[in-house]
C-alpha cells in the first residue's frame, strides 16, 4: 500500500522500520562519540564552523535518509563544538563534561522521562541528587531543591522565593503593585544573571544596589550596613543580600559568614550565587575556607555543568525553607491533580518548585558523576584546578612580558601580555588580538575581562583534563602570539 492510499489513522509510528539497521548506525555513532570524547586533546581547542553550516537548510518537508544525516552530523557539526572538552579551554566558565555523565545522557534519552512530577524512577534519582547537595552544603532537612538549566534559572527561582518571603503570598496575585520598592544588595562582581532575575521579577535592575568592595573585590560588610541604613531611611524595603561565591570575572569570594551575620540581624534573605565557586566546599583546605558560611544561606544557586564537570545543562536551586519554596510556585489546575497511587502519585512534584512543568531527566548524569567518581575524587580535581591557577600566576610572575592582574583567589587567573614600554591602551588591543588569535589557531581558549579598566586575558579553570604542562604550554603560546601581534601593530 502506498503512502497516499493509507487511511490517516493507519499512519505508522516514527520507529525505525528496520531496527537492526538502526542499531548498526547507533553503534557506529556511539563509537564515533566515544572517540570524540577520548581524543579531545588531539583536536584544536576551537574550530570555526564552516560557512556552509551557517546557512539554514531548506524546510524539511520530506524526510532525509539516515545515512546522509549521520554523514552531515559527523562531518559538519560534531567537529565544530564549542571546544570545552579540550584540556586548554579556559574561556568564560565552561565545564569539560565527563564520561560517566555521557552514559547518563544516553540512558536518559532512552527513558525520555518527564520530571515535572509523578511516580517514576527519574524523580527519585533527582531527589537523591538534591538530598546529597543539601548534605554537602549543610542545609537542614526541611530544605528543598530543584535541578534547573543552570544558575541563571536557579537564581530566578531562589530570588522569587525571597520576594515572596518579603511581601507575603499575596505577591503571587498582586505582583509588586502597591508595595514599597524592594532593594537587593550585592558586590560590583555580581553576575548579570542576578540582574536579569531582578528585572524579570519586577524589582528592576535599579532595585539592585551594588555595595563597595575591598581591594580583593569582596563585598565590604561595613559598606553593606551603611547602604541598608541609608535605603531604609529613604523608605525603601531591603529584602535580600546576594553573596557571590566565585565571581565570573575574576573569581572573587565574598565573606559569607559576615554577610550572613548582617542578614540574620536585620531579617534579610541571604542568597549565595555559587555557580562554580560553591564546589570549593569539597576541595579541602585551604579552598573550602573560601565558602565557609555557605551552610547559612537561605537559598543557594549553583551548577553541575561548570565545576562538577557534568555535561550541559544542569544547575540547582536549594532553598532552606522548603515550604516557602513550594508556596512560591505550586499551582495545580484540575488536569494536574495528583493521586494516591499510579503514575499520578509520587508527591512532591518538582513542577511545584520552579517555573518548568515539563522537565527532562538531567539528574541521571549528575547521579552517575557523583557515584562513579565520588566526592573525594571530584574534590581533588577542584583542588587541582585551584592549584593550576596558582601555578599559572607563579609562571606569569616569572615571565617579564606577562603581567598578573591580581592573585587568583581560587581557579581564575587574569593577566596580560605587556611588553616593556608598551602603552596601556595598546596593550588592550594587543591582548584582544592574542585571545582571538589563540582561539583561531586552536592552541588554547582564554576569554577576556577588564580589571581596573584594562583588558585582561582570563583563564577560568574548571577542566579536569588540564595538566601543568598545558598551563606552561599555553603561556608560551601567549608570549609567541603576543610578540607576533606586537610586530604587526
Ligand atoms: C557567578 C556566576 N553566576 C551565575 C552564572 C550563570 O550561570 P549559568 O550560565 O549556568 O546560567 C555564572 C556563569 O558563568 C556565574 O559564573
Amino acid at each position: 500500500m502506498g503512502e497516499e492510499d493509507r487511511a490517516p489513522s493507519e499512519e505508522p509510528s516514527l520507529d525505525p522500520e528496520d531496527w537492526e539497521s538502526f542499531a548498526r548506525d547507533a553503534h557506529r555513532a556511539l563509537d564515533r562519540c566515544l572517540a570524540h570524547l577520548q581524543k579531545s586533546r588531539s583536536r584544536p581547542a576551537w574550530r570555526e564552523p564552516p560557512d556552509r553550516m551557517k546557512n539554514v537548510p531548506p524546510l524539511p518537508g520530506a524526510g532525509t535518509p539516515r545515512a546522509d544525516l549521520i554523514r552531515e552530523v559527523e562531518g559538519e557539526i560534531l567537529p565544530f563544538a564549542t571546544g570545552n572538552t579540550h584540556p586548554r579551554f579556559w574561556g568564560w566558565v565552561h565545564g569539560t563534561g565527563n564520561a560517566a555523565a555521557f552514559l547518563g545522557d544516553l540512558y536518559a534519552s532512552a527513558m525520555n522521562s518527564n520530571c515535572g512530577g509523578r511516580d517514576h524512577a527519574a524523580v527519585y534519582v533527582e531527589r537523591a541528587v538534591i538530598e546529597w547537595c543539601r548534605t554537602i552544603f549543610g542545609l537542614p532537612q526541611e530544605a528543598s531543591g530543584v535541578l534547573t538549566t543552570g544558575t541563571s534559572m536557579a537564581t530566578l527561582i531562589a530570588l522569587s522565593v525571597a520576594r515572596l518571603d518579603a511581601l507575603g503570598p499575596k505577591v503571587r496575585a498582586d505582583g509588586l503593585q502597591g508595595s514599597t520598592p524592594l532593594v537587593a544588595y550585592a558586590s560590583g562582581e555580581v553576575h548579570s544573571a542576578v540582574v536579569k532575575a531582578l528585572e524579570v521579577m519586577g524589582v528592576g535592575s535599579r532595585g539592585l544596589r551594588k555595595v563597595t568592595m575591598d581591594t580583593s573585590h569582596r563585598l565590604d560588610p561595613a559598606s553593606l550596613r551603611s547602604a541598608l541604613e541609608e535605603d531604609r531611611s529613604r523608605g525603601l524595603l531591603p529584602f535580600c543580600v546576594i553573596a557571590t561565591a566565585g565571581s565570573a570575572s575574576i573569581g572573587a569570594f565574598d565573606p559569607l559568614n559576615e554577610i550572613a551575620d548582617i542578614c540574620e540581624e536585620q531579617g534579610l534573605w541571604f542568597h549565595v550565587d555559587g555557580a562554580f565557586g560553591a564546589w570549593a566546599r569539597i576541595a579541602g583546605a585551604p579552598w573550602a575556607g573560601l565558602v565557609e558560611g555557605i551552610e547559612r544561606a537561605d537559598s543557594l544557586a549553583f551548577d553541575f555543568h561548570k565545576w562538577m564537570y557534568v555535561q550541559y545543562d544542569c544547575g540547582c536551586a536549594l532553598v532552606r525553607d522548603g515550604r516557602l519554596h513550594r508556596s512560591t510556585f505550586a499551582e495545580r489546575p484540575d488536569y494536574l491533580v495528583s493521586s494516591q497511587a499510579g503514575v499520578a502519585g509520587g508527591e512532591p512534584w518538582f513542577c511545584d518548585y520552579g517555573l518548568d512543568l515539563s522537565r527532562g531527566f538531567r539528574a541521571l548524569k549528575v547521579w552517575l558523576t557523583l557515584r562513579e567518581y565520588g566526592l573525594d575524587r571530584l574534590g581533588r580535581n577542584v583542588a587541582k584546578n585551584c592549584a593550576q591557577a596558582q601555578l599559572m600566576a607563579a609562571e606569569i610572575s616569572r615571565r617579564p612580558r606577562l603581567s598578573l592582574a591580581l592573585e587568583p583567589q581560587a581557579n581564575i587567573c587574569c593577566f596580560r601580555f605587556r611588553p616593556a614600554g608598551a602603552p596601556e591602551e595598546l596593550c588592550d588591543t594587543l591582548n584582544q588580538m592574542i585571545a582571538t588569535e589563540l582561539q583561531k589557531s586552536g592552541e588554547a581558549v582564554f576569554s577576556t575581562t577588564r580589571v581596573g579598566g584594562r583588558l585582561m586575558l582570563r583563564a577560568a579553570i574548571v577542566n579536569h583534563r588540564t595538566t601543568a604542562e598545558d598551563i606552561t604550554g599555553a603561556l608560551d603560546a601567549v608570549e609567541r602570539t603576543g610578540a607576533r601581534a606586537a610586530r604587526a601593530l
